[in-house]
């Protein structure tokens, strides 16, 4: 019912989280979004934009995948639904609420191939010693990367995580004009690692998709 009366006029329910604020859930045009206060958390434009990155992929069918940011599980969507993808995903996720919403607003809960642990992925990045065919990166809190992501502890470990020819995919950030930490990364030690940065995506964020296996 909500679905259909969406077209007529859109209506929002306003879920408060420590971490993450005040969310907004809006039924628009038959769709469900998640918001926070100054950016689309899932399922609008950051969906499109992370579908831009994925499209840049090549994703074994039968590979593992690390998420770090569940958020509401809009990439999780598009890997099932839009792609051959039936391999696994480890998805990590800092905010009890968040996973709640995901599961309960847009039916992404744990199954034999998705397992969701709720942890800091700083944390859990530097524990892990299982490697990935593709790591997506897109920890956000509101609008902003918070600045332990762009450290090179953490990527020195993600390098060391990914599997021989697999993938980082990054969202690095909205709006970024000149960043420095991007370019650190870029820089960083990795003779078989290419990196391509992605500007203005969706008119907003810097995509950083980072190759392994590349001898340059
Ligand atoms: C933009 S949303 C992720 C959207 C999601 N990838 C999707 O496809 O719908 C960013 C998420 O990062 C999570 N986050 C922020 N800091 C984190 C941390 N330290 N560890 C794990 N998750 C974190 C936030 O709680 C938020 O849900």
């Amino acid at each position: 019912m909500k679905k259909l009366l969406s077209y007529l006029w859109p209506f929002t329910k306003e879920i408060p989280s420590k971490i993450n604020g005040t969310l907004e859930l809006t039924w628009m045009n038959g769709k469900k979004v998640l918001d926070s206060q100054n950016a689309n958390h899932s399922y609008g434009t950051l969906q499109k934009l992370l579908n831009y990155g994925l499209s840049q992929i090549r994703i074994p069918p039968k590979g593992e995948i690390l998420l770090l940011g569940l958020g509401g599980g809009s990439i999780i969507q598009t890997l099932r639904n839009s792609t051959s993808f039936s391999g696994s995903i480890t998805a990590v996720e800092i905010d009890e609420i968040i996973i709640e919403i995901a599961k309960n607003e847009f039916g992404i809960k744990n199954t034999s191939d998705l397992r969701i642990i709720c942890d800091d992925a700083y944390g859990f990045i530097d524990q892990c010693i299982t490697q990935f065919d593709i790591i997506i990166i897109d920890i956000f809190i509101d609008n902003k990367v918070p600045q332990q992501f762009y450290d090179l502890t953490f990527w020195a470990k993600i390098m060391s995580l990914i599997r021989p020819t697999g993938y980082v995919l990054f969202n690095a950030g909205i709006n970024l004009k000149e960043n420095t930490n991007i370019e650190l990364i870029k820089s960083m030690d990795n003779p078989n690692v290419e990196f391509t940065q992605y500007n203005n995506v969706q008119g907003t964020n810097t995509l950083l998709i980072g190759k392994k296996g590349s001898e340059s």
